[in-house]
């Protein structure tokens, strides 16, 4: 099947131009001036499916490198499955997720990993690949990342929060650090100081502060800050690649900047909750409410000006991605859980649905150009975890992922026109500029005229390479 994307503007990295999109089967395979023949042949008129972009943009398709779907945490579990969660993450242009496998303490690696493609197969609407969270460092953990390698598993996922559950010390963290550096995997750091956090946690529950704030309050910025300069500290010893999960203080990210700029290879990403959302706000919303708005690390205080630096940070590339930690509970029976005391309160936001909106609302708003939207939600976390160029770029080819975003039309964002599997929105009544129009996966069109055309289970695994980031 043939597919041209005719008159739109072809939005990458290095800028924008008007093209026409040629689709062949599961791949791009030109860019032409608009209305050009090719040896000879009208296009428009013997492709199979013509799709007018005229006024619009054609991204490629989002991905979403931090997502946990059907993950079990906080005595319950991520509402989304894979089913629901790829379906909202392609109505709102994103083509590719990257979920988390999980190993937890005494488990064996490659035994979560297969429980997580039993979840995933044959159920997922966008490709997808997966990380490995190592939530046991050990001999038997550390010999299973050379072959999660070749399973197509470039990068891990440490915790430094968490005690009990997920969390590494620092001489784990020494250990899977050394083994990455030698294997050539990227590892992802989950900076937090949970061993300070958990105190903390424990003084204010006994204060019977006990309200969702609390869960903000109990994770002041020097925890974060202080554990990203530790692993920062650990990657240099040890020489691994090192990359910063869902970062919200704005002292952890001048900390990063700081080594960035001292040449050390370390990289970090924020989350749209991060940049919109904040601790007076939404943390602190009464009655309970404020547990919608529960993840780690937590929402900051605006009027510290964390979410105006997290922005610059994304302009001047001392935060290279934007990915959404989506990790959904609805309120009745998961948050619920919480009622009375935070810490009960499972950790998440879910938002894989809104992130290519939220932030082209950046670009509407002056915070970053049109080509840093791209460079950040598609092409730069596609050469992270080594799905570049098959992924985060359209060009001849590569997979025919291919959004068309319409600027002119709005987005208004609600749990009654949602499409994730959760009793609420985050981002209740906000208005976006822009909206996605057409959403190509594969070279199958699965959202076109609000509506989801996508064939069940057409999602494939994706193996992936290194990192390009690699030294
Ligand atoms: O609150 C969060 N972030 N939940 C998901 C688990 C994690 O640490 O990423
Ligand atoms: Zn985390
Ligand atoms: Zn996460």
């Amino acid at each position: 099947m043939t597919i041209l994307v005719k008159n739109g503007v072809v939005v990458s990295p290095t800028g924008a131009i008007t093209a026409d999109v040629l689709i062949d089967g599961e791949r791009v395979v030109a860019l032409l001036e608009p209305g050009t023949t090719r040896l000879g042949v009208d296009l428009e008129a013997t492709a199979d499916v013509v799709i007018d972009a005229r006024d619009k943009y054609v991204v490629p398709g989002g991905v979403d490198s931090h997502t946990h779907m059907q993950m079990p945490f906080g005595g319950t579990q991520a509402s989304d499955t894979f089913e629901t969660g790829t379906r909202a993450a392609a109505w709102g242009g994103t083509t590719t997720i990257i979920d988390f496998a999980i190993q937890r303490t005494g488990e064996r690696v490659l035994d979560g990993l297969a429980a997580w493609h039993e979840k995933a197969d044959g159920n997922c609407a966008i490709d997808y690949g997966f990380h490995q969270i190592i939530g046991g460092v050990d001999d038997e953990s550390l010999k299973a990342m050379d072959e999660l390698v070749s399973e197509g598993i470039t990068s891990i996922k440490l915790f430094m929060a968490y005690p009990g559950v997920f969390y590494s010390d620092d001489g784990q963290i020494v250990r899977a650090m050394q083994t990455a550096a030698a294997n050539g995997s990227m590892v992802m750091m989950h900076a937090e100081n949970g061993i300070a956090i958990d105190v903390l946690v424990a003084q204010a529950i006994a204060r019977g502060d006990t309200a969702p704030r609390y869960h903000g309050l109990t994770r002041p910025w020097e925890t974060e800050e202080e554990a990203t300069h530790r692993a920062i500290m650990l990657a240099r010893m040890t020489g691994a690649p090192l990359y910063i999960v869902h970062m919200s203080a704005k002292q952890a990210v001048a900390t990063l900047a700081a080594a960035r700029d001292d040449g050390w290879n370390v990289f970090g990403e924020t989350c749209p909750q991060y940049l919109y959302l904040s601790l007076e706000e939404h943390l602190s919303a009464p009655d309970f409410e404020g547990a919608k708005y529960v993840c780690s690390t937590p929402l900051r205080s605006r009027a510290e000006g964390h979410q105006h630096e997290l922005w610059k940070a994304l302009r001047t590339n001392d935060l290279s991605v934007v990915s959404t930690d989506h990790c959904p509970f609805c309120m009745k029976e998961q948050k619920e859980l919480g009622v009375g005391n935070f810490a009960k309160i499972p950790n998440g936001i879910g938002g894989v649905e809104h992130r290519m909106d939220l932030i082209y609302q950046g670009v509407v708003d002056g915070h970053i150009t049109l080509a840093r939207w791209v460079e950040l939600c598609s092409t730069t976390p596609a050469r992270m975890f080594g799905l570049y160029p098959r992924k985060g770029v359209i060009a001849p080819g590569s997979d025919a992922d291919v959004v068309v975003y319409d600027p002119n039309a709005t987005t208004r964002i609600s749990v009654d026109t949602h499409h994730m599997n959760m009793d609420y929105s985050a981002w209740e009544g906000f208005e976006v500029a822009g909206r996605v129009d057409t959403v190509i996966s594969r070279g199958s069109v699965v959202v076109r005229d609000r509506e989801f055309v996508g064939p069940k289970g057409h999602g494939r695994y994706l193996k992936r390479g290194q990192s390009q980031y690699l030294l």
